[in-house]
């Protein structure tokens, strides 16, 4: 592992919170409201709305409660989880989790150059590899609420990254995602675009 990325972990830093475990079926039985955009199953039918099937529990919760508490800004979910508990999102995490994510396929002219910059990073830039913490294949690390990418819908993806480019981002918390706002600054529009198609096809 390079200097950089585990620079980038120390930053990540140990939260301890205690979370509610989740209940898969609970969470299934409280998701029809999610399926008009994210798909029932979780495979989301539109490329602007997030797939959330086969996604990470920790990770999913953390941005439920980011878009609840408005430290993630997203329009279309405004007031949605505001009734929620913290044992409803547990649930929603962990049913969600428990799916099968679609793939995608990536652009065949952008894979080279997105393949590169997953797999290898730049140095000239100081960029760390994707891989040394979404994992070679893209599946992240669930334990340590590292998303799961692969399959993703690559204009989700592409928006993702501009918005953690951006300084006054809609994704501005400064917890986890200062990392990914330090990684996406050192990113060209190429780089964002070629990266998202990989990510779409990769599995
Ligand atoms: C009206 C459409 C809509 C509904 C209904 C909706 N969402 Fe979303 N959701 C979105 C959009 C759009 C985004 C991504 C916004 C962005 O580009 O950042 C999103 C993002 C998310 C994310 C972050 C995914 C990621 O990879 O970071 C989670 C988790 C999520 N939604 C969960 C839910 C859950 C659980 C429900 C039901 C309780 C729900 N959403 C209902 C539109 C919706
Ligand atoms: C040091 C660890 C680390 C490295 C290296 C890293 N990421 Fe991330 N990434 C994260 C974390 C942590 C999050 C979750 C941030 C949050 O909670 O909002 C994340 C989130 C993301 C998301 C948002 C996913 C979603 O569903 O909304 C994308 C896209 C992403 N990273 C792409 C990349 C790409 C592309 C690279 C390589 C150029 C990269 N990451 C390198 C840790 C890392």
């Amino acid at each position: 592992m390079n200097k950089l990325i585990v620079s980038l972990l120390l930053t990540l830093g140990i939260t301890g919170v205690a979370h509610a475990a989740g209940d898969a079926a609970a969470g299934k039985a409280k998701s029809a409201v999610c399926g008009a955009c994210h798909g029932i199953d979780g495979n989301s039918p539109v490329p602007n709305f997030p797939k959330l099937a086969g996604q990470g529990e920790r990770y999913l919760a953390k941005q439920m409660h980011d878009i609840k508490d408005g430290k993630r800004t997203v329009l279309e979910m405004t007031g949605l989880l505001a009734n929620s508990s913290d044992q409803d999102i547990a649930d929603l995490a962990a049913y969600f989790a428990g799916q099968k994510g679609s793939v995608g396929a990536a652009d065949p002219k952008l894979v080279a150059r997105g393949e590169k910059l997953f797999r290898g990073g730049d140095l000239s830039k100081g960029l760390p590899a994707c891989t040394g913490c979404h994992a070679p294949d893209g599946t992240g690390n669930a334990a340590a609420g590292f998303p799961h990418l692969s399959g993703q819908y690559a204009q989700y993806i592409a928006k993702q990254l501009a918005d953690f480019r951006k300084e006054d981002a809609g994704r501005a918390n400064d917890g986890d995602a200062m990392t990914m706002r330090t990684i996406a600054r050192k990113l060209s529009d190429e780089d964002i675009a070629a990266l998202s198609s990989y990510i779409q096809g990769l599995h």
